[in-house]
């Protein structure tokens, strides 16, 4: 039987990346628009009226007016296992992740507790609205089959991988070249392409593995070059400087991972905050992706993403936008812009509120070479998408009553919701937003 529904609500959809805050021409939106949802599929965008004239009589109907309706939150960097390390009190990074990172991802090796943790993941993700994201595992197996069986129960597009390193981390949280290889390779052969998932190779940072085991990851990358690579970069002055002194022969930072073959289209690199001009051009002239994690970088006191100053060089950097959770402070894709906001207005630069919502959903699709699947709502791709209330507080339901446009909206929903503005979230054309308090 089909499954065929109609859902109708505020339609909001980016077409292209907004060139300034009255760009009306990058998104569609219509005040009263529905979606016919059939196979995890998306197959008619547009007004109500003419959507629903394309389903037979009698199709199943769902009315979310008068909220927004948008593709899904897409997370494009953040730690499954670090659920429990979220908001440990540190002076930088290398002390929070000696101190409580590391310890507690040892705890991983332990399959029922990385499954126990990968469900409550998978329910915090889908409370925020967050349908696609690429996290870390740790090193050991278990913790991405945990991660993609949960992924597989939910029907999710999720990206991930193993964590490889072999160095500078305690007992217990080390693997080796060949057990990176082989084991990687498992992860891959197991959950590449099944269901929704897809594997990602993932060197945790330079600081963590050996030139043996970066070669490795060459060697991955050559055998499996459609994958995504996510990796650390210049995060901190003194990862900075600890990382140049373990790989003296490299020019900088990046020019480390570039000797490995490791920038590329499909590379995410977590942070990058501090490049040379140098580091810029190599990121740029590889298409690799600079992933923004704002919350984090303030909470560990990382720096100040030069966001605008990467957009406007001659050689511009393609920019991602995450959480980092648990170095991130939210799981929230919404707090996570409140933030990348600020930021630039210490910077004295303005991130517009349909910039963030572009970078929040087709943005970050495109970063990851995804948007003919997810990001948007245009017929054919998948059924991943949200419905958002700018009133769900009551702090936000008497500040609505002063708004009376779309991008104050928007603005409104990024600098005060969480969520509690995330009504519903649907995978696959399914409903899936799990309760707000704990059991
Ligand atoms: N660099 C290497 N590992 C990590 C991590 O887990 N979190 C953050 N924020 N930076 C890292
Ligand atoms: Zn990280």
């Amino acid at each position: 039987m089909s499954d065929r529904t109609i859902i109708r609500g505020r339609l909001l959809s980016f077409l292209r990346k907004p060139e300034s805050a009255s760009d009306e021409g990058c998104y569609r939106y219509e005040s009263d628009g529905a979606l016919i949802v059939e196979g995890g599929r998306i197959v008619a965008c547009g007004a109500y009226a003419d959507v629903k004239d394309k389903a037979p009589e009698g199709t199943r109907e769902i009315d979310h007016r008068p909220h927004l309706l948008m593709p899904g939150f897409i997370d494009t960097h953040l730690h499954f296992p670090q659920m429990q390390v979220i908001g440990s009190y540190a002076g930088g990074l290398l002390e929070w992740l000696n101190t409580y990172t590391f310890p507690e991802e040892r705890r991983f090796a332990d399959a029922a507790h990385a499954s126990r943790i990968a469900s409550e993941f998978f329910d915090e993700l889908l409370r925020n609205g967050t349908t696609t994201a690429v996290a870390y595992c740790t090193v050991h197996k278990t913790s991405a089959d945990a991660y993609f069986a949960e992924s597989l129960r939910r029907g999710t597009l999720m990206l991930g991988g193993k964590v490889m390193m072999d160095r500078n981390a305690p007992e217990g949280l080390l693997d080796t070249p060949e057990q990176a290889y082989q084991e990687t390779k498992a992860v891959i052969a197991a959950w590449h392409g099944r269901g929704r998932n897809l594997v990602a190779i993932t060197p945790r940072f330079a600081i963590t593995s050996t030139p043996e085991q970066m070669e490795v990851a060459r060697t991955l990358t050559g055998e499996f070059p459609d994958l995504h690579i996510q990796t650390h970069l210049s995060e901190n002055h003194d990862e900075i400087r600890y990382t140049c002194e373990l790989f003296p022969e490299a020019k900088d930072y990046t020019d480390i991972y570039a000797r490995y073959g490791l920038l590329g289209p499909k590379s995410l690199f977590g942070h990058a905050i501090h490049l040379s001009e140098r580091e810029a051009d190599a990121m740029s002239e590889t298409r690799s992706v600079a992933v923004h994690c704002p919350t984090s970088n303030l909470f560990l006191g990382s720096g100040l993403f030069p966001w605008r100053t990467y957009e406007r060089r001659g050689k511009p950097l393609r920019i991602a936008v995450a959480t980092d959770v648990g170095g991130g402070t939210s799981y929230s894709m919404l707090s996570t812009m409140a933030e990348a906001y600020k930021i630039q207005q210490l910077l004295g630069e303005r991130l517009n509120p349909l910039e963030s919502f572009y970078h929040m959903t087709l943005g970050n699709a495109d970063a990851l070479s995804l948007s003919d699947r997810i990001g948007t709502l245009e017929p054919g791709t998948d059924a991943d998408f949200i419905v958002l209330d700018a009133a769900a507080t009551p702090v936000m339901k008497l500040r609505m009553e002063t708004v009376s446009t779309l991008t104050e909206e928007l603005f409104l929903l990024q600098t005060l919701g969480d969520d509690r503005s995330v009504i519903e979230t649907y995978v696959a054309g399914k409903p899936m937003k799990p309760a707000t308090s704990p059991a």
